[in-house]
């Protein structure tokens, strides 16, 4: 297995070839205008040499890819890009991060005034896609710094490895100088660590390395060892007899108790493309060896795991109604003793005859049937998902569009919690009541990653029918975080105005429309070594 680490970002000849998308399937546009753009390898060449020197453009600059367009851009790109800008956090004077909401018509600011690392990844899109890497940069640097500090609730340790959850610059007007205060978790409502953030990071460091072609980051020594620290949390022996992730309940998007504890599909799949961004980049020195063998052997139970027990569809949906229980001994079909009575009376009718998805979570005799688009979009872009899953979540996208888009992409779990299962699931949650925010609530910064789904799976109309959407309502609605009601018509609740990632989202999906060869940056080939999944569903051979 040794190279493959270095070789994969240390020549580009080898980038392109492990996990190039090839555009040809991705595209359905004019011929005549994807071969004026240059690719995606072609690019990174030629900025190799430029990676770090500043481009002087001004806050307010008319963004590169608005000018690029052949088409007129929409007047919600200029005023996106604006607001983005806005919300630029500086340290000592270097572009660090953006934050979560820049709202002024509110003065309740709780903590969307730090940079979450989670909603920044959009901003760093945005910001490479535009080629402007130094934000992304400093971002990644910085961030790792604060991986250093001690992080303690209470009397208990954290790991060594544990990211943020979000930062803020804080100056000191008497010593004229800024500070970074963290939080890891110690702060948050509910005391949860981000497990998403770690996995974030290494996959912001694969983008901005493909983007700009400059190694000097990943292979830096501080990078090297914070991969290393962070999947050091997650590849550890232990009781574990499963390759899933155990958390807790709100370590990631859904930071909240919403019933995500176990294994939730958002975690699984941001973990296993984190653990396929890191196997790009570690170098096979020292303890990076032994590290790209454990990652290695992880990925192939992961997959396997995956593809196999989380994969929901007609034929497979049909299976667990007719499972037996109690089984023992390594013969068991039913091997988590799911009680077919345990399965919810909607997911009957909402599973189509063609198509399927991974479900929310999978433990012992548990089965969380709810989708959860996040964790979906992930697993399509990380070829978690084979071709044929990955083209049967599209399927139920399309199939299920009033339930899952609606009037407002894209919902980030359906359906909702209500009565007396919200009561006890989300512990009376107020925020999370029934089609409001993580509970059923429409999110557009869910936009990014469904339209890279789309292209990744050469289905960019769809994504053009959610930007539409979008394009109706956000800019007028004053970028909300999100909305609220079974179709997502309502402004939620208790939703930020001028919410980063929404902004960022869109302009990330929009570029990604009209650029798919930006797609690199955030999608993984298939891994061809990796074991072909067992064909279970009679829908797949179909696609
Ligand atoms: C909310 C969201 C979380 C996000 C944060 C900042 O807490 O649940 O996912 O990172 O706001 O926008």
């Amino acid at each position: 297995m040794e190279p493959v680490g270095l070789r994969a970002v240390g020549s580009h000849c080898s980038l392109s070839e492990m996990d190039d998308l090839d555009l040809n399937r991705a595209l359905d546009r004019p011929r005549l205008k994807i071969e004026r753009k240059r690719s995606f390898d072609e690019r990174s060449m030629s900025e190799l040499s430029r990676h770090d020197s500043p481009r002087g453009r001004s806050v307010l600059d008319t963004p590169l890819s608005s000018a690029r367009n052949s088409f007129e851009p929409h007047p919600m790109m200029a005023e996106a890009w604006e607001a983005l800008r806005r919300s630029m956090v500086f340290f000592r004077g270097l572009p660090v991060g953006t934050l979560a909401a820049v709202d002024n018509t509110t003065d309740e600011v709780l903590n969307y005034d730090q940079v979450f690392v989670r909603d920044f990844v959009p901003s760093a899109l945005a910001f490479l896609m535009n080629g402007e890497s130094d934000i992304v940069k400093h971002f990644l640097l910085k961030t790792l710094q604060l991986q250093d500090s001690e992080k303690r609730v209470d009397r208990f340790k954290l790991g060594k490895g544990v990211m943020p959850a979000s930062f803020k610059v804080s100056h000191d007007p008497i010593r004229e100088t800024d500070h970074l205060v963290a939080d890891f978790g110690e702060t948050a409502i509910g005391r949860v660590a981000p497990v998403d953030s770690g996995f974030w990071w290494i996959i912001l460091l694969r983008a901005y390395t493909k983007s700009t072609g400059d190694l000097t980051l990943s292979e830096a020594p501080e990078c090297q060892k914070g991969m290393k620290l962070i999947l050091s949390l997650c590849l550890a022996e232990g009781f574990d007899t499963f390759p899933t992730l155990l958390c807790a309940d709100g370590c990631s998007m859904i930071d909240r108790r919403m019933g995500v504890y176990g294994y939730p599909i958002e975690i699984q799949a941001l973990f296993y493309m984190a653990l396929r961004c890191a196997l790009s980049m570690l170098k096979p020195d020292g303890d990076g060896r032994e590290c790209i063998e454990k990652i290695t052997k992880r990925l192939h139970a992961l997959s396997f795991h995956m593809r196999n027990y989380f994969w929901l569809d007609y034929q497979q949906l049909n299976d667990i109604y007719r499972y037996k229980t109690e089984e023992y001994s390594h013969t068991a079909v039913n091997k988590f003793n799911v009680m077919p009575d345990s399965i919810p009376d909607w997911v009957f009718d909402f599973m189509p005859l063609r198509g399927g998805y991974f479900v929310g979570n999978v433990g012992p005799a548990h089965m969380d049937f709810r989708w959860f688009a996040l964790g979906n979009c992930v697993s399509i872009m990380s070829s978690l998902a084979t071709p044929d899953q990955s083209m049967a979540i599209m399927d139920l996208l399309e199939h299920r569009w009033d339930e899952l888009v609606g009037e407002m992409p894209l919902k980030i779990c359906y359906p909702c919690l209500e009565g007396h299962e919200w009561r006890i699931v989300t512990g009376c949650d107020p925020k999370n009541t029934r089609w409001s925010y993580h509970n059923g609530g429409s999110w557009p910064v869910l936009l990014w990653q469904l339209t890279a789904a789309c292209i990744k799976t050469g289905r960019p109309q769809i994504a053009r029918r959610a930007v539409d959407l979008i394009e109706s309502r956000l800019h007028r609605d004053c970028w909300p975080e999100y909305y609220d009601g079974k179709l997502g018509r309502y402004v939620g609740k208790q939703a930020r105005k001028y919410q980063t990632w929404s902004i960022a989202g869109y302009l990330v999906a929009k570029m990604l429309l009209e650029d798919p060869s930006h797609i690199g940056m955030i999608s993984l080939e298939e891994d061809k070594l990796m074991k072909p999944v067992i064909k279970r569903s009679a829908s797949w051979p179909q696609l």
